[in-house]
């Protein structure tokens, strides 16, 4: 990165507000173009990118049909939530890509605001207010979303009252000091416990990532998501899957929670591929019981606008007409073991864990007792990945990896073998 973009960012951010991502910072670069899995600086320089936008880049920069379709409806019209031909493309795309079960969908513009919609919409269905979510979980910034997000509260006051949250199955740094599956899923049996000690009988909802995010690509064990099910069934209550990062194909298939048949999906990041656009699905009888099937109960000023609706059906095309969830599954499962051949889980590699094309790399300080590596050094490491043409996300001490799912396979070998030649000497 050359002076004149640190003096473009120093000018950005004498009047930019603080608290913008922390990678994005210290990546520090200032975009000229990008095209597929790079981007351009504005000395020319090329870069990887596996950072996405944190997830949201899932067809490729620039992906020609896609343009195409957002400068068609530009020149159209961009104003009013009337039915319009994108509209009826985004929903029969969705329709096409969704569990038959899913067959209502509500826009909105962003995942946090989803995510709202979604409890909204659980404690309209069942009548009751309480929602249990997990440790380390991300759901937004939005006040009942960020009741249901693991840390980020400190200096925020109370959170919304009737959220219960309870440990993930995070079997890397399990709570419980238990080890999967001779403990039988040991952290659902808390939640379990959880529940009978504290809520008053009234759960709407689970709240869940099929995978955690921004804790770092972390995976939970085969039969998690079942017992989730199970639990939210003992309650009565809805299970709602945040498939803001994992949703339309970023994890091998189309849901990533598709197995247990959830009652409500956010999706959102990817789903419009650039264009802020995000929506709930969920069947009719949900969307139509209590107050949020009401006339306007459940809309918003931008959702189902045109444009990000053109965005919506031609990422939803370019998923299921390249067969993308499945290209994500192979390619990932290449990338994830080709990963796993190259860097050794030992000195700062903790673990490698991947589904589809999200691929956790959790970074310690020490491998035997596990103690995160610190901060300096984590941004050490994205600093000389960067060097090398790298561009990644960071979360919960990990380094995240969200290449587009077109991505080639032989842009994924070199940058594993970059990844491999930093993470393998590098000494703290
Ligand atoms: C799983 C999940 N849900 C919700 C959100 C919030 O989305 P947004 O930043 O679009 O509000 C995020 C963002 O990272 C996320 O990863």
């Amino acid at each position: 990165m050359s002076g004149g973009q640190a003096e473009h960012w120093a000018e950005e951010l004498a009047v930019l507000g603080p608290g913008v991502s922390e990678a994005v910072a210290w990546a520090g670069l200032v975009i000229e173009r990008a095209g597929g899995a790079w981007l351009t600086d504005a000395d020319g320089r090329d870069y990887l990118d596996l950072m996405g936008g944190a997830g949201v880049n899932l067809i490729g920069h620039s992906h020609p049909g896609y343009l195409d379709a957002l400068h068609r409806q530009l020149d159209a019209w961009m104003i009013g939530a009337h039915a319009s031909t994108a509209r009826l493309d985004a929903l029969r795309g969705l329709a096409g890509l969704l569990p038959a079960t899913l067959n209502r969908v509500q826009f909105y513009s962003g995942g946090a605001e989803a995510v709202e919609a979604a409890i909204r919409l659980a404690k309209s269905a069942t009548g009751k207010f309480e929602i249990l979510s997990f440790w380390r979980g991300f759901h937004g910034r939005t006040a009942a979303a960020l009741a249901a997000t693991g840390g980020a509260r400190a200096g925020l006051g109370p959170a919304m009252t009737g959220v219960h949250t309870t440990p993930y199955a995070y079997c890397y740094r399990c709570p419980l000091k238990a080890t999967y599956p001779a403990c039988g899923l040991a952290c659902v049996d808390l939640a379990r416990e959880t529940l009978r000690e504290t809520s008053s009988g009234s759960l709407a909802a689970i709240l869940v990532e099929p995978v955690q995010g921004r804790a770092g690509n972390v995976i939970p064990p085969p039969g998690y998501l079942a017992a989730l099910r199970e639990l939210a069934d003992e309650h009565d209550a809805l299970l709602i899957a945040d498939e803001s990062m994992t949703g339309l194909g970023r994890t091998g298939t189309i849901l990533a929670s598709e197995d247990v048949s959830p009652d409500i999906v956010v999706l959102g990041k990817g789903m419009g591929n650039g264009y802020p656009v995000s929506a709930i699905a969920a069947p009719a009888e949900i969307m139509e019981t209590g107050t949020f099937g009401k006339p306007s109960a459940s809309s918003s000023s931008y959702g189902g606008f045109p444009l990000a609706c053109a965005a919506v059906a031609s990422v939803a095309q370019v998923v299921r007409g390249r067969g993308l969830a499945e290209r994500a599954r192979t390619v990932g499962a290449e990338f994830t073991a080709l990963l796993r051949e190259v860097i050794p889980e030992r000195g700062i590699v903790g673990e490698i864990r991947g589904i589809g094309l999200a691929v956790g790399i959790e970074l310690v300080a020490d491998e035997k007792t596990r103690a995160p590596l610190d901060k300096k050094q984590l941004h050490a490491v994205f600093t000389r990945l960067l060097e090398n043409g790298v561009l990644v996300m960071t979360g919960g001490g990990s380094l995240r990896l969200y290449p587009p799912l077109t991505i080639d396979i032989a842009e994924l070998t070199d940058a594993a073998h970059t990844i491999a030649s930093i993470l393998n000497t590098w000494t703290s």
